[in-house]
């Protein structure tokens, strides 16, 4: 299986993606959104789409479905917790589901908390772990909890899920916000090196391509990752003495909100 990403740099920044099996010469689209670079890209790899999974239920990620499905005539697949909020499913999914892509597969994950229903997809490229994390985890960021999440479900999401995760896993976010969230992590944790380097790296660098990151990159870059940094407690004056992992955790996202 191959991931292949298709940055839409619309005004979401959007990124959608096509999980590529070579062997059957088929894909799943993950929460197509530009219906038409999907199914030309598609068209590009030789492959065709077989499955659309929705990673949550929102209207930029889940919307194009019944536009998708007179496309391509592909299953149509999304959380069962999202059933009520979406028409044309196929199949309703649970965590530890199995989705084919062509002979390979992914694994589905519940990951609530930006919406209650979101699902997280995991899988091998070239032996490598990556995750399909949707609109949960971003590159040194979480998703916002204001349109049907949970602050403290989706903080019990990210040290449950996600922190446990390889350092090598590779992380496919739903939209590439990792600039702006950087300028977010050097704004509460100005001494962190590896911020510093990466946003300073991204100046330099051409837009088209977003630049992907691990598990290990996020432990070291993304403050929702980091709730035992001394600089970043000291600089959440609002805390409790001394606050827990989950209260460092919404207090940055608290901040992140009107940030
Ligand atoms: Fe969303």
């Amino acid at each position: 299986m191959r991931v292949v990403p298709i940055a839409l740099r619309n005004a979401f920044d959007h990124v959608n993606y096509l999980l590529v099996c070579d062997t059957a010469k088929e894909a799943v689209a993950v929460d197509p959104y530009d219906v038409e670079r999907v199914t030309a890209e598609a068209a590009a790899q030789g492959v065709k789409i077989t499955g659309v999974v929705n990673t949550h239920e929102h209207w930029d990620h889940a919307g194009k479905n019944a536009e998708m499905k007179a496309r391509t005539g592909a299953a149509i697949m999304a959380p069962r917790a999202a059933a009520g909020t979406l028409e044309g499913l196929d199949r309703m999914l649970v965590d530890g589901d199995t989705i084919p892509v062509g002979t390979a597969e992914i694994t589905v994950r519940a990951v609530p908390g930006h919406t209650m229903a979101s699902i997280a997809l995991f899988g091998e490229e070239d032996g490598a772990a990556f995750v399909i994390s949707g609109d949960t985890l971003f590159g040194a960021g979480v998703g916002n909890c204001g349109y049907g999440g949970d602050a403290p479900t989706l903080q019990e999401t990210i040290s449950g899920v996600f922190a446990p995760l390889a350092d090598e896993t590779r992380v496919y976010p739903g939209h590439d916000y990792l600039k702006r969230n950087l300028t977010f992590t050097l704004a509460v944790e100005p001494g962190n090196a590896a911020a510093r380097a990466l946003a300073s790296a991204l100046e330099s660098r051409d837009d088209a391509a977003p630049r992907f990151t691990t598990i290990g990159e996020e432990r070291a870059i993304n403050p929702f990752l980091r709730p035992g940094s001394a600089e970043i407690r000291a600089n959440l004056p609002e805390l409790a003495d001394p606050p827990s992992d989950a209260d460092v955790f919404l207090a940055l996202r608290k901040r992140r909100d009107s940030w």
